[in-house]
């Protein structure tokens, strides 16, 4: 968002932390009319092929607007049994990753490697994926919303002629942008965490959140990556909006078993053609993380205490019976797989740290502090 935007929207958050939750509901209601029109396509689940799902079907507000389905590792489209290869992230927060860019050390962009600039250009995707809402053209798409009941406010915003069959280029542009301005307010990015109340003063962490913020930042070296100080009055939203390889093992869940067995996600390096950047995906951000598992671009860690686990014995543990996979039973306690892809991988931060199960735990309990809509006792 430019910077006027963001100076009125840390105002009006500041007020409504001020003014409590009765307030916040008044407030997520001062939508302009673009957003509303992004909230009525974001929420279409008509605007598929056939009808049946939309944005919300992958990217659920009561799921920090990650998947609803927490054990699934990837999203099925709205055909049965078409399955992606990736799992559904937060569609939350994304406003905050800077546009994508190569200059001066990769970073931002949307999607888990980063192939979508900014968020209008991601909402163009998936109305013609077909593992998504699988329509064949973007005048098939526009010809739904012309039927919509938001049709009126779709002319409003982007033209009274916007249904015309020659202007379904910018009709579709627009339409991609109305729903990149809803993405951007207070209904996806609150900010209404423990954590932020903590950080406003009007709260205070339990002496286990308190030993799992400073392990964090600590011994744990989480905040190397998902940064947790940021200055001159920026938002917190835990990542550094750069791409790294943290060695994450194949699934060997279903759906994967559909793909064939050779098949690797190369993350950055697939999106430029460019091995030198192989296995490196986006820093997630992990506001909600409570309510986006399962965890990692290909959903193999199914718990927060198994991520932490994770970055604590990648490189401690034995290799989990190669046969089984991620599927051993053993596996995230006992056992890992071995990293999908061992380039660029990180052992800096990532795979020794030396925790004790206590400390991990406390790791966990501060996670469990990020979730938006916490109530002050
Ligand atoms: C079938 C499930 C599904 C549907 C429907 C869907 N998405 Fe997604 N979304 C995903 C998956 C999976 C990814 C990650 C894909 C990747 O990285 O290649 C994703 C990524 C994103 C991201 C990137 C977030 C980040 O941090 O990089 C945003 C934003 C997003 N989707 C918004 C939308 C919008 C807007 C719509 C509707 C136009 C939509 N999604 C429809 C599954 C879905
Ligand atoms: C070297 C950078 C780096 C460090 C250090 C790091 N992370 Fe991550 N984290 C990432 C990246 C990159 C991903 C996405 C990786 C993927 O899916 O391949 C990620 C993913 C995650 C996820 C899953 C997000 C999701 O939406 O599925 C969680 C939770 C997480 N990290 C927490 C932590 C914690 C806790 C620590 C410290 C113990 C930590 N991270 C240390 C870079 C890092």
């Amino acid at each position: 968002m430019n910077k006027k935007r963001f100076v009125a929207f840390v105002v009006l958050l500041g007020a409504v932390l001020v003014l409590g939750f009765t307030a916040q509901a008044a407030f997520a209601q001062q939508l302009t009319a673009r957003e509303q029109l992004g909230k009525n396509l974001f929420f279409d689940t008509d605007l598929s092929e056939p009808a049946g799902q939309g944005c919300v079907s992958c990217h659920h507000p009561d799921f920090g607007f990650a998947e609803p389905d927490q054990f699934l590792p990837v999203s099925e489209g709205v055909i049965t049994g078409r399955f992606g290869t990736r799992n559904s992230p937060s569609a939350a927060y994304a406003v905050f990753f800077p546009e994508f860019t190569l200059k001066g050390g990769i970073q931002g962009g949307q999607f888990w490697d980063g192939r979508a600039a900014n968020l209008t250009e991601q909402a163009k995707g998936p109305f013609l994926n077909p593992v998504e809402m699988n329509n064949t053209s973007k005048a098939q798409v526009i010809a739904k919303i012309a039927v919509s009941a938001y049709a009126a406010q779709f002319q409003q915003i982007c033209g009274p002629d916007a249904f015309a069959l020659a202007n379904t280029e910018a009709a579709y542009h627009c339409m991609a942008a109305s729903i990149a301005a809803f993405e951007g307010t207070s209904e996806l990015n609150k900010f209404t965490s423990k954590f932020d109340f903590v950080q406003r003063g009007m709260g205070a962490f339990t002496s286990q959140e308190a030993l799992g913020q400073a392990l964090f930042e600590g011994r744990g070296k989480c905040a190397h990556c998902h940064t947790s100080k940021v200055g001159g009055g920026l938002p917190v939203v835990f990542t550094d909006f750069k791409f790294h390889n943290i060695g994450v093992p194949k699934n060997s869940e279903f759906p994967f078993t559909l793909l064939p067995a050779n098949f690797v996600d190369l993350g950055l390096g697939g999106f430029l053609s460019d091995p030198r950047q192989n296995g490196r995906f986006k820093t997630t951000h992990i506001r909600n993380i409570e309510l986006t598992g399962p965890f990692m671009h290909n959903g193999v860690i199914k718990t927060l205490k198994q991520v932490v686990h994770f970055y604590n014995t990648r490189d401690v543990l034995p290799p989990c019976d190669p046969a089984l996979g991620s599927l051993d039973p053993n596996f995230g306690t006992l056992c890992w797989p071995p990293p999908e892809l061992t380039q660029n991988m990180d052992s800096s931060f990532v795979g020794n740290l030396g925790l004790t199960d206590a400390e991990e735990n406390a790791i966990v309990a501060f996670m469990l502090t990020l979730t938006d809509g916490y109530m002050s006792p």
